[in-house]
């Protein structure tokens, strides 16, 4: 599936998501759980005082795999970027964090999650935010303008990743941080879960091998790299996602066990020399 088809099949599948959880419901990272159960990627992420933070509708629009806003160290006055922002959770609690004089921005190339976001911006308050219409591959920001990049189970999603982190490392201020929470997966993984289309936009199938992840970083001229698990999957986690996408978890448990996580992703950008 070339660039244009995965960037479309994202864009169709996540502005369906934002109109079910503007009607009320919420699915997992592309997915949905038929046995009822909490979905094992995106569930329990926030805790109560964060819910308490903001809107209950940004809090049930939620489709990360992780939360970046906890583990990132956001000061107050600095600007934040969210890479992805869907319906503006880590946005709104980021500008809780940068205070007044600060300010947060989210990127999202979905019409439907740029509308889900404004909402739960008004529903906020918030007077700090900003949500852009763009793509993460080609950030609308100048040179150079931003304090810390955060982003929820995006960037696996993009079919390319370099460019991503290109620019990335491009609108970051010198000195600036990178704090990301993804998918990613540590070795070999089947062809048959690598060319699934349901499993791409379920935020699997296109997710960066950890050492992959952290020499693409580098490239683009970050240093201090490091990759942390913060939730590691066991086949019994992934077979709603396989059974989904036709493939039998059962079959080929031995080979998914333990290869995917969630992670969280820093780096910084080399501050400016004397
Ligand atoms: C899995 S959801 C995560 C949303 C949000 N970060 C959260 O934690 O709830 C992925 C979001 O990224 C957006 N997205 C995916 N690929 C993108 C791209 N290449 N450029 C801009 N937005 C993208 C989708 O529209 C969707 O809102």
């Amino acid at each position: 599936m070339g660039e244009t088809n995965i960037k479309e099949t994202v864009r169709e599948k996540y502005g369906q998501a934002a109109l079910r959880a503007q009607s009320g419901g919420s699915s997992c990272c592309g997915a949905s759980t038929s046995c009822g159960c909490p979905d094992p990627i995106t569930s329990n992420l926030y805790d109560a005082n964060q819910a308490n933070q903001i809107p209950e509708e940004a809090m049930l629009a939620s489709l990360g795999c992780g939360n970046p806003t906890a583990l990132a160290k956001l000061n107050a006055g600095e600007t934040v970027l969210d890479l992805g922002s869907g319906g503006g959770i880590d946005v709104l609690l980021s500008a809780k964090r940068v205070g007044p004089t600060g300010k947060a921005y989210g990127l999202d190339m979905t019409d439907e999650m740029l509308a889900l976001a404004n909402e739960n911006k008004k529903k906020a308050g918030a007077e700090n935010v900003e949500f852009l219409r763009g793509e993460i591959e080609h950030i609308p920001l100048p040179d150079n303008s931003v304090d810390v990049i955060i982003s929820n189970c995006v960037i696996n999603l993009s079919a390319d990743k370099a460019q991503v982190l290109r620019e990335a490392f491009r609108v970051l201020k010198p000195g600036g941080r990178f704090a990301v929470s993804d998918v990613v997966t540590r070795g070999e993984i089947l062809p048959e879960i690598r060319e699934s289309v349901l499993l791409w936009v379920g935020c699997v199938a296109g997710a960066l091998d950890a050492a992959d992840y952290r020499n693409k970083l580098q490239a683009a001229g970050f240093e201090q790299v490091d990759l942390e698990p913060t939730r590691i999957y066991r086949a019994a986690d992934a077979r709603e996602f396989l059974a989904t996408a036709g493939i039998d978890a059962d079959a080929i448990a031995p080979q998914v066990d333990g290869k995917f996580m969630s992670a969280f992703v820093r780096a910084v950008k080399p501050a400016a020399k004397e």
